[in-house]
């Protein structure tokens, strides 16, 4: 009986070493050759979408992948399937091929880092929540049932995209670059300058893109105005939005392995898109919550105080940030971007 028994459970056991050596080394299959990606460094890659699998999830995924990259034809304010958003923005216009990009706000990592603790909201929130707060934010819009059909598809690619991503791990290029801080201030008068010069002709003088003609979303999104993103979204920090920048536009010129602005000049034409003083962009709706109840957990270029240092709204969103970095550092305070 005892010696059956054992024999049973080596052979449960070593099927499933076998079952467990042969997932791992299965390999994922690179994206084609693109200048944004390359096989020569260590760089994640999403796997190729011919891996998608022909099974109910990779249904899902599929259409998930859609709902990023044609996002206001689905539930935009025309939306066939709703209408959540409050603009005609794509998800793609700022996750960049779909979340698949390395440096362009891509997904890599995102399902292994969720559920999260959110400094904003001062909760932990599980990756539909963070989708609807992009749908809020970003895209002004209202949010989307947590178990219906497109969220669940959205989620479902985000978790695809992420294939092979230990859960709780960062993966190289899930950030946008990195960008070293001058010892001044970004200046939106430099940025303009650049703005007209680099950005304008495909974003518009005014910041307001352009659309295709069937005007259900953009061919160039636009920048600030009524239908850009929102005053307390995520871009709407100047060094979140300058490292974006500088690995990813002006679009099909810049790339992460060649950025075409200088760090410096990022930062200035970030501070000139995101300058309130210049110009307008949608408001938070509900302001029943209010961002960040623990100004401890604001990241240092959120430009709305309080804080918990003693530097101005103004410093805090267009630096110089050296000053506040060693400032809290010297008093043993959260440094977070
Ligand atoms: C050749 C046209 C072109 C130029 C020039 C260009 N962009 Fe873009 N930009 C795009 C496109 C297209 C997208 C959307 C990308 C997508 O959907 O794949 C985009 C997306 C963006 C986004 C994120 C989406 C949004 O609307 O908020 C920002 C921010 C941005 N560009 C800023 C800039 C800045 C600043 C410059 C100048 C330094 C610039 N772009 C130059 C075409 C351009
Ligand atoms: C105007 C730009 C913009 C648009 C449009 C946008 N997002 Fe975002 N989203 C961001 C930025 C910026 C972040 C923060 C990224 C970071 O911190 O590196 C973010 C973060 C996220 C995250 C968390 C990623 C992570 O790894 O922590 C998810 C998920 C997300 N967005 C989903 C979506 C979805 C789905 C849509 C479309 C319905 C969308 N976003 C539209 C700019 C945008």
């Amino acid at each position: 009986m005892m010696g059956k028994y054992r024999l049973k459970t080596f052979i449960i056991l070593l099927a499933s070493v076998i079952l467990i050596i042969a997932s791992c080394n299965r390999p994922v299959p690179a994206p084609k050759e693109n200048p944004y990606y390359s096989r020569d460094t260590a760089t994640f890659m999403a796997p190729d979408t011919s891996t998608i699998p022909n099974d109910q999830f990779g249904d899902l995924v599929r259409y998930g992948r859609d709902l990023i990259l044609h996002t206001a034809y689905y539930i935009g304010p025309n939306g066939i399937k709703g209408k959540y958003l409050g603009n005609k923005m794509n998800c793609t216009n700022c996750h960049l091929d779909a979340g698949t990009r390395p440096y362009g706000f891509n997904f890599f990592s995102s399902y292994a880092r969720y559920p999260q603790y959110r400094g904003r909201e001062n909760e932990v929130l599980t990756m539909e929540q963070r989708v609807n707060n992009c749908i809020e934010r970003p895209h002004s819009g209202i949010p989307l049932p947590l178990d219906c059909k497109e969220m669940v598809a959205m989620v479902c690619y985000i978790r695809w995209v992420g294939t092979n991503v230990p859960i709780g791990h960062q993966v190289k290029g899930d950030e946008c670059l990195e960008i070293e801080y001058p010892d001044r201030a970004a200046d939106p008068e430099k940025g303009a300058k650049i703005y007209a010069a680099v950005c304008s002709s495909c974003h518009g003088i005014n910041g307001e893109g352009k659309g295709p003609e069937d005007s259900v979303t953009y061919q160039f999104p636009p920048l600030w105005g009524p239908h850009s993103y929102q005053i307390g979204s995520s871009p709407y920090r100047v060094v979140k939005l300058a490292r974006f920048l500088k690995g990813n536009m002006p679009d099909k010129i810049a790339t992460w392995r060649k950025p075409f602005l200088t760090d410096e000049q990022a930062l200035d034409v970030a501070a000139f898109i995101n300058d309130d003083r210049i110009h307008s962009r949608p408001q938070k709706k509900d302001k029943s919550t209010p961002d960040y109840p623990d100004p401890k957990g604001k990241a240092i270029d959120y430009g709305i105080g309080p804080f918990i240092d003693t530097f101005s709204e103004q410093q805090h969103k267009f630096g110089p940030f050296k000053p506040i970095i060693s400032y809290r550092k010297a008093h043993n305070m959260p440094v977070k971007f």
